[in-house]
């Protein structure tokens, strides 16, 4: 089996990439490296540029026997995608619209996507399942949405079968230390607080200190990017096996707050953060956890890091490597 990899070069594409390599799935690569590193192209043959070039689609999909397509080129930063919505609409939709009608015309009629908690907005409920309403409270968000419901129509009408995975927050590093999470400008809370605790970058902003929950902070539930590649193979099976479209939510369902984080990565490397307290960070939700239970039952995926601190290990020792590159 083969199956493109558009965004191998990210953070989740790359572990993904990996991840199936390793258990006899031909990937193909195809990323125009604008978030992406070269240096996490390491398993099968790449193909540099952009989902939304018709031409090059079309050479990859002639070139190469594509069983099925997995998307991960997107951008991810709630913070960006407020100011900047063009970008987000342009790229995480359009581009996204032009791989889709690409992989219709080839006859390419199963897609892996990613989506994202941020599709739901503001919880009414915890843990949130795939049937809680999507209301989503950011560009980001909305973009993440606007594909899903475009996958819904694209089934309809063409037949374009689809597994849908809303991703929690993706957390941790390979474990073998080969690939990590490098994004430039860096925004997430977990790398930030290694860096800072490695003294390769400033004292730890917490945003939002007067939450609605129990210590002030944002609640979050994090998830081992490699739990995230396994789903996603399963995902794909069963995507295959059964020749219809469905969609799950992928988090560990437990919530932790910034606070929390920041002990655990303290206790992990050993280390005291330097830590400020700022203002609310524009379009983040107050709590967000996931339940997986429709995934556990459905593709049987059991996530295998459970524990925050050997989550954040994982991170600790690419960071370390890093460091000491
Ligand atoms: N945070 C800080 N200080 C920082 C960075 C983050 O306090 O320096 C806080 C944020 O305000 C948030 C929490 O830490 O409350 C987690 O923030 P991240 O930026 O690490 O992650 P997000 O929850 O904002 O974003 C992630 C994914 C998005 C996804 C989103 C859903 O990166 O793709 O989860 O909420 F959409």
């Amino acid at each position: 089996m083969k199956v493109l990899i558009v965004g191998g070069a990210g953070y989740i594409g790359s572990h993904v990439t990996k991840w199936l390599s390793q258990r006899g799935i031909e990937t193909v690569v195809l990323d125009d490296l604008s978030r992406g590193s070269r240096a996490a192209l390491r398993w099968g043959r790449f193909y540099e540029g952009s989902c939304a070039a018709r031409p090059l689609l079309d050479r990859v999909f002639s070139e190469q026997a594509i069983d099925a397509v997995m998307h991960f080129a997107a951008f991810a930063y709630v913070g960006e995608s407020v100011e900047k919505p063009d970008l987000y609409y342009g790229n995480n939709v359009a581009a996204t619209l032009s791989l889709l009608d690409a992989m219709v015309a080839h006859g390419v009629l199963r897609f892996v996507f990613s989506s994202s908690c941020a599709t739901f907005g503001g919880a009414l409920r915890l843990p949130i399942d795939e049937t809680h309403p999507q209301n989503p409270i950011n560009p980001y968000g909305r973009s993440k949405l606007m594909v899903e419901w475009m996958l819904e129509d694209y089934d309809r009408a063409f037949g374009l079968k689809s597994c849908v995975f809303r991703y929690f927050n993706a957390a941790g590093c390979d474990p073998e230390g080969e690939i990590g999470e490098s994004h430039d400008p860096e925004t997430h809370l977990i790398p930030l607080v290694l860096k800072s605790l490695a003294g390769r970058g400033p004292e730890i902003s917490v945003f939002g200190t007067d939450y609605p929950t129990p210590d002030g902070t944002c609640l979050r539930d994090y998830i081992h990017v490699n739990d995230l590649a396994e789903a996603h193979r399963l995902g794909l099976l069963r995507l295959i096996e059964s020749g219809r479209s469905d969609d799950y939510n992928l988090g560990n369902g437990n919530g932790f707050s910034v606070r929390e984080v920041i002990a655990a990565a303290e206790k992990v490397a050993g280390l005291e953060a330097r830590v400020l307290s700022k203002p609310r960070r524009p379009g983040d939700p107050p709590a967000l956890v996931g339940s997986s239970a429709k995934a556990a039952s459905i593709l049987g995926w059991k996530p295998r890091y459970t524990d925050l601190e050997e989550i954040i290990r994982t991170a600790w020792n690419w960071e370390r490597t890093k460091a000491s590159s």
